[in-house]
Protein backbone atom coordinates (compact mmCIF):
# COMPACT_ATOMS: atom_id res chain seq x y z
CA UNK A 1 0.00 0.00 0.00
CA UNK A 2 2.76 2.24 0.67
CA UNK A 3 4.20 1.25 -2.14
CA UNK A 4 1.44 2.13 -4.52
CA UNK A 5 1.01 5.62 -2.51
CA UNK A 6 4.93 6.12 -3.35
CA UNK A 7 4.29 5.24 -6.79
CA UNK A 8 1.32 7.07 -7.19
CA UNK A 9 2.96 10.58 -5.70
CA UNK A 10 5.78 10.07 -7.79
CA UNK A 11 3.68 10.08 -11.23
CA UNK A 12 1.52 13.32 -9.80
CA UNK A 13 4.69 15.15 -9.73
CA UNK A 14 6.39 14.22 -12.85
CA UNK A 15 2.73 15.04 -15.27
CA UNK A 16 2.56 18.01 -12.97
CA UNK A 17 6.09 19.03 -14.55
CA UNK A 18 5.13 18.68 -18.29
CA UNK A 19 3.38 22.12 -17.20
CA UNK A 20 6.80 23.69 -16.54
CA UNK A 21 7.80 26.81 -18.36
CA UNK A 22 11.78 27.73 -18.55
CA UNK A 23 10.96 31.18 -19.36
CA UNK A 24 8.55 31.89 -17.17
CA UNK A 25 10.22 30.58 -14.27
CA UNK A 26 13.46 32.53 -15.25
CA UNK A 27 10.86 35.51 -14.76
CA UNK A 28 9.29 35.08 -11.79
CA UNK A 29 12.64 33.88 -9.95
CA UNK A 30 15.65 35.58 -11.77
CA UNK A 31 14.57 39.31 -12.16
CA UNK A 32 13.52 42.03 -9.82
CA UNK A 33 13.11 41.78 -7.28
CA UNK A 34 14.69 38.65 -5.76
CA UNK A 35 17.57 39.47 -8.20
CA UNK A 36 18.61 42.93 -7.00
CA UNK A 37 22.27 43.10 -6.71
CA UNK A 38 21.69 46.62 -5.24
CA UNK A 39 20.74 45.27 -2.42
CA UNK A 40 21.93 43.54 0.05
CA UNK A 41 18.68 41.67 1.37
CA UNK A 42 18.14 40.19 -2.26
CA UNK A 43 17.78 36.65 -2.34
CA UNK A 44 19.50 35.55 -5.02
CA UNK A 45 23.23 37.36 -3.96
CA UNK A 46 22.41 36.00 -1.02
CA UNK A 47 22.62 32.55 -2.64
CA UNK A 48 25.66 33.09 -4.46
CA UNK A 49 27.45 34.25 -1.57
CA UNK A 50 26.55 31.30 0.06
CA UNK A 51 28.00 28.84 -2.60
CA UNK A 52 31.12 31.05 -2.89
CA UNK A 53 31.74 30.88 0.67
CA UNK A 54 31.22 27.03 0.40
CA UNK A 55 33.07 26.85 -2.73
CA UNK A 56 35.97 28.52 -1.39
CA UNK A 57 36.90 27.31 2.06
CA UNK A 58 39.13 24.58 0.75
CA UNK A 59 37.63 21.18 2.19
CA UNK A 60 35.36 20.77 -1.39
CA UNK A 61 37.10 19.93 -4.25
CA UNK A 62 37.92 17.02 -6.92
CA UNK A 63 37.19 16.03 -10.26
CA UNK A 64 33.70 16.42 -10.66
CA UNK A 65 31.02 18.53 -9.65
CA UNK A 66 27.24 17.00 -10.53
CA UNK A 67 24.38 19.72 -10.52
CA UNK A 68 21.31 18.00 -9.54
CA UNK A 69 17.96 19.56 -10.96
CA UNK A 70 19.32 22.53 -13.04
CA UNK A 71 16.39 23.67 -14.47
CA UNK A 72 16.96 26.95 -16.50
CA UNK A 73 19.86 28.30 -14.32
CA UNK A 74 23.42 28.37 -14.15
CA UNK A 75 24.32 30.72 -10.97
CA UNK A 76 24.62 27.32 -9.19
CA UNK A 77 27.94 26.35 -10.57
CA UNK A 78 29.11 29.75 -10.98
CA UNK A 79 31.34 29.00 -8.03
CA UNK A 80 31.85 25.42 -8.27
CA UNK A 81 32.96 25.78 -12.12
CA UNK A 82 36.12 27.64 -10.80
CA UNK A 83 36.80 24.85 -8.64
CA UNK A 84 35.85 21.60 -10.20
CA UNK A 85 37.52 20.64 -13.63
CA UNK A 86 34.51 18.91 -14.69
CA UNK A 87 30.89 19.88 -14.18
CA UNK A 88 27.45 17.33 -15.02
CA UNK A 89 23.96 19.16 -15.37
CA UNK A 90 21.29 17.06 -15.16
CA UNK A 91 17.34 17.75 -15.12
CA UNK A 92 14.51 15.51 -15.08
CA UNK A 93 13.20 17.82 -18.26
CA UNK A 94 14.89 17.91 -21.46
CA UNK A 95 13.04 21.23 -21.81
CA UNK A 96 15.37 22.85 -19.13
CA UNK A 97 18.22 20.76 -20.00
CA UNK A 98 18.34 22.61 -23.03
CA UNK A 99 17.36 26.04 -21.68
CA UNK A 100 20.64 26.08 -19.09
CA UNK A 101 22.83 24.98 -21.45
CA UNK A 102 22.49 27.45 -24.47
CA UNK A 103 21.73 30.32 -22.45
CA UNK A 104 24.67 30.71 -20.26
CA UNK A 105 27.06 28.73 -22.17
CA UNK A 106 27.49 31.65 -24.73
CA UNK A 107 28.45 34.12 -22.31
CA UNK A 108 30.70 32.38 -20.10
CA UNK A 109 34.14 30.54 -21.21
CA UNK A 110 34.97 28.95 -18.28
CA UNK A 111 31.49 27.12 -17.95
CA UNK A 112 32.03 26.34 -21.40
CA UNK A 113 35.21 24.73 -20.56
CA UNK A 114 33.75 22.59 -17.58
CA UNK A 115 30.45 21.43 -18.52
CA UNK A 116 30.91 18.31 -19.96
CA UNK A 117 27.39 17.40 -20.65
CA UNK A 118 23.77 17.76 -19.64
CA UNK A 119 21.56 14.47 -18.90
CA UNK A 120 18.48 13.52 -17.94
CA UNK A 121 18.20 12.66 -13.96
CA UNK A 122 15.09 11.76 -11.54
CA UNK A 123 16.08 11.88 -8.03
CA UNK A 124 13.12 9.12 -6.94
CA UNK A 125 15.00 6.63 -8.55
CA UNK A 126 17.12 4.57 -6.60
CA UNK A 127 19.78 5.24 -9.00
CA UNK A 128 18.72 8.60 -10.38
CA UNK A 129 21.30 8.83 -13.06
CA UNK A 130 22.21 6.37 -16.37
CA UNK A 131 25.48 4.40 -14.78
CA UNK A 132 27.53 5.60 -17.47
CA UNK A 133 27.16 9.01 -16.90
CA UNK A 134 29.10 8.86 -14.04
CA UNK A 135 33.07 7.67 -12.63
CA UNK A 136 32.31 4.26 -10.58
CA UNK A 137 33.41 6.14 -7.45
CA UNK A 138 31.06 8.83 -7.42
CA UNK A 139 31.13 12.15 -8.20
CA UNK A 140 33.61 14.43 -5.55
CA UNK A 141 30.70 17.23 -5.08
CA UNK A 142 27.00 17.59 -5.46
CA UNK A 143 25.07 20.39 -5.67
CA UNK A 144 20.98 21.19 -5.86
CA UNK A 145 18.87 23.99 -5.96
CA UNK A 146 15.23 23.91 -4.97
CA UNK A 147 14.40 20.32 -6.71
CA UNK A 148 14.18 17.91 -3.81
CA UNK A 149 11.47 20.00 -2.46
CA UNK A 150 10.10 20.64 -5.47
CA UNK A 151 9.94 17.72 -6.63
CA UNK A 152 8.52 15.43 -4.09
CA UNK A 153 4.98 14.67 -3.30
CA UNK A 154 5.42 14.52 0.50
CA UNK A 155 8.66 14.86 3.31
CA UNK A 156 9.13 10.87 2.95
CA UNK A 157 9.82 11.31 -0.56
CA UNK A 158 12.36 14.30 0.44
CA UNK A 159 13.76 11.97 2.64
CA UNK A 160 14.30 9.52 -0.06
CA UNK A 161 15.16 11.65 -3.01
CA UNK A 162 17.96 12.71 -0.30
CA UNK A 163 19.05 9.16 -0.12
CA UNK A 164 19.05 8.84 -3.63
CA UNK A 165 21.53 11.60 -4.43
CA UNK A 166 23.56 10.61 -1.99
CA UNK A 167 24.50 7.22 -3.99
CA UNK A 168 25.89 9.32 -6.28
CA UNK A 169 28.56 10.83 -4.57
CA UNK A 170 31.98 9.24 -3.29
CA UNK A 171 32.56 8.91 0.80
CA UNK A 172 34.17 12.15 2.20
CA UNK A 173 31.91 13.63 -0.78
CA UNK A 174 30.10 17.15 -0.11
CA UNK A 175 26.39 18.32 -0.65
CA UNK A 176 25.61 22.18 -1.50
CA UNK A 177 21.87 21.59 -0.81
CA UNK A 178 19.45 25.10 -0.99
CA UNK A 179 16.02 24.87 -0.99
CA UNK A 180 12.86 26.44 -0.04
CA UNK A 181 11.54 26.66 3.42
CA UNK A 182 7.62 27.15 4.87
CA UNK A 183 6.58 26.72 1.42
CA UNK A 184 3.31 24.90 -0.33
CA UNK A 185 3.68 25.90 -3.69
CA UNK A 186 5.40 27.68 -6.63
CA UNK A 187 4.80 29.07 -10.52
CA UNK A 188 5.88 27.62 -13.38
CA UNK A 189 4.46 29.58 -16.27
CA UNK A 190 0.78 31.23 -15.95
CA UNK A 191 -1.61 28.90 -14.26
CA UNK A 192 1.05 26.07 -13.53
CA UNK A 193 0.66 25.93 -9.59
CA UNK A 194 3.18 23.10 -8.71
CA UNK A 195 3.32 21.73 -5.25
CA UNK A 196 6.11 22.17 -2.66
CA UNK A 197 6.60 20.03 0.33
CA UNK A 198 6.70 22.64 3.07
CA UNK A 199 10.02 22.49 5.31
CA UNK A 200 11.04 23.95 8.30
CA UNK A 201 14.89 23.40 9.37
CA UNK A 202 14.59 20.57 11.87
CA UNK A 203 13.35 18.42 8.80
CA UNK A 204 16.31 19.20 6.92
CA UNK A 205 18.71 19.00 9.11
CA UNK A 206 17.14 15.52 10.23
CA UNK A 207 16.81 14.71 6.52
CA UNK A 208 20.68 14.59 6.13
CA UNK A 209 21.41 12.52 9.04
CA UNK A 210 19.02 9.86 8.09
CA UNK A 211 20.69 9.59 5.17
CA UNK A 212 24.15 9.61 6.52
CA UNK A 213 25.36 13.20 6.04
CA UNK A 214 26.94 15.23 8.28
CA UNK A 215 25.99 18.50 8.76
CA UNK A 216 28.67 21.12 8.51
CA UNK A 217 26.58 24.69 8.01
CA UNK A 218 23.01 25.41 7.89
CA UNK A 219 22.01 28.94 7.07
CA UNK A 220 18.34 30.39 7.27
CA UNK A 221 17.41 33.62 4.41
CA UNK A 222 14.25 35.22 5.66
CA UNK A 223 12.40 36.57 2.66
CA UNK A 224 11.65 40.42 2.90
CA UNK A 225 8.20 41.76 2.65
CA UNK A 226 8.89 42.98 -0.29
CA UNK A 227 10.26 39.87 -2.00
CA UNK A 228 6.81 38.10 -1.53
CA UNK A 229 5.25 37.72 -4.82
CA UNK A 230 2.28 35.94 -6.08
CA UNK A 231 4.42 33.67 -8.05
CA UNK A 232 5.24 31.65 -5.02
CA UNK A 233 4.18 31.30 -1.10
CA UNK A 234 7.92 30.79 -0.16
CA UNK A 235 8.99 32.14 3.42
CA UNK A 236 12.48 31.60 3.62
CA UNK A 237 15.52 29.36 2.11
CA UNK A 238 17.95 27.04 3.32
CA UNK A 239 22.00 26.80 2.93
CA UNK A 240 23.12 23.38 3.67
CA UNK A 241 26.97 22.34 3.54
CA UNK A 242 26.98 18.38 4.20
CA UNK A 243 29.85 15.54 3.78
CA UNK A 244 28.57 11.83 3.06
CA UNK A 245 29.87 9.53 5.99
C1 LIG B 1 12.16 24.80 -8.81
S1 LIG B 1 13.08 24.17 -10.18
C2 LIG B 1 14.75 24.52 -9.67
C3 LIG B 1 15.62 24.93 -10.82
C4 LIG B 1 17.03 25.46 -10.46
N1 LIG B 1 17.84 24.44 -9.83
C5 LIG B 1 16.97 26.68 -9.58
O1 LIG B 1 17.75 26.77 -8.63
O2 LIG B 1 16.19 27.59 -9.86
C6 LIG B 1 12.92 22.43 -9.89
C7 LIG B 1 13.64 21.60 -10.94
O3 LIG B 1 13.52 20.21 -10.56
C8 LIG B 1 13.32 19.45 -11.75
N2 LIG B 1 12.66 18.18 -11.40
C9 LIG B 1 11.34 17.90 -11.35
N3 LIG B 1 11.15 16.61 -11.04
C10 LIG B 1 12.37 16.06 -10.91
C11 LIG B 1 12.83 14.74 -10.60
N4 LIG B 1 11.98 13.73 -10.37
N5 LIG B 1 14.17 14.53 -10.55
C12 LIG B 1 15.03 15.56 -10.76
N6 LIG B 1 14.67 16.82 -11.05
C13 LIG B 1 13.34 17.06 -11.12
C14 LIG B 1 12.46 20.36 -12.62
O4 LIG B 1 12.48 19.98 -13.98
C15 LIG B 1 13.06 21.72 -12.34
O5 LIG B 1 14.09 22.04 -13.25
Amino acid sequence: MEEKGTEMGVAAMAACYQGFDPAAYLQYNYTLPRADFERKDSIMPWKLACLHRAFTEGDVNGELLVDIGSGPTLYQVMSGCEVFNKVLLTDFLEVDCFQGASAWTEKAAKLRQVITDVVPVDVHRPQPLALDDLPSAGADCLVSCFCLESASADLAAFNRALGHIGSLLRPGGHLLLIGALGTSYYFAGPGVKLPVVPLNEAQVCAGLKENGYTLIRLEVYILPQHMKLGSDDLSGVFFAKARKE
